[in-house]
């Protein structure tokens, strides 16, 4: 009689069957699981750019701008308001302030303290920001406002991302 293992018929058949049985439920069972977690692989598309003004508006007084971004977490999808703090700097460049204090994040407004009239002023625990956004020292934030990454198009300001800028 030989050394070598027989394969049973039976056997066989359950070896082949279990194989294309498991084949055919991994086809079914992968695009059901890509369907479920999809968007939470989908990384963020970053640099889109958002036209905002036009660039005849921009002063060198700070003005607000406001725009809509359609915003995707996941499953869900919201609209969401950003704002910017828009002027032209002494060397006639563009900046674009973010409006979220870095203490807390209330919202900052351009002169609107009387005791400081050229600077950005949060109301909820007085902080202060120069025009360049920097924070004052010695008030509560403790980074300048982030700045929003911008390009001009056919006249027209597109603000991109908020950039956060190093603070002691
Ligand atoms: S949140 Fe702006 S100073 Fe505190």
């Amino acid at each position: 009689m030989s050394d070598k293992k027989r394969v049973s018929r039976r056997q066989f058949l359950n070896y082949t069957l279990t194989g294309v049985g498991g084949f055919m439920a991994a086809g079914m069972l992968a695009p059901m699981v890509r369907f479920a977690i999809d968007p939470v692989l989908k990384t963020k598309e970053g640099g889109d750019f958002i036209s905002v003004a036009s660039v005849d508006e921009i002063t060198n007084e700070p003005q607000r701008f406001e725009w809509t971004i359609d915003q995707v977490d996941a499953w869900y999808e919201s609209e969401v308001q950003k704002t910017a703090w828009v002027y032209r700097n002494e060397n006639d460049e563009i900046v674009a302030l973010s409006p979220i204090c870095t203490h807390l994040g209330c919202t900052v407004d351009w002169a609107s303290n009387e005791e400081y009239p050229k600077e950005f002023f949060c109301p909820c625990h007085g902080g202060r920001y120069t025009k360049d956004g920097v924070n004052v020292p010695g008030t509560p934030p403790t980074a300048p406002l982030p700045m929003f990454e911008h390009k001009v198009e056919e006249g027209m300001l597109y603000l991109g991302e908020a950039q956060e800028r190093g603070g002691a």
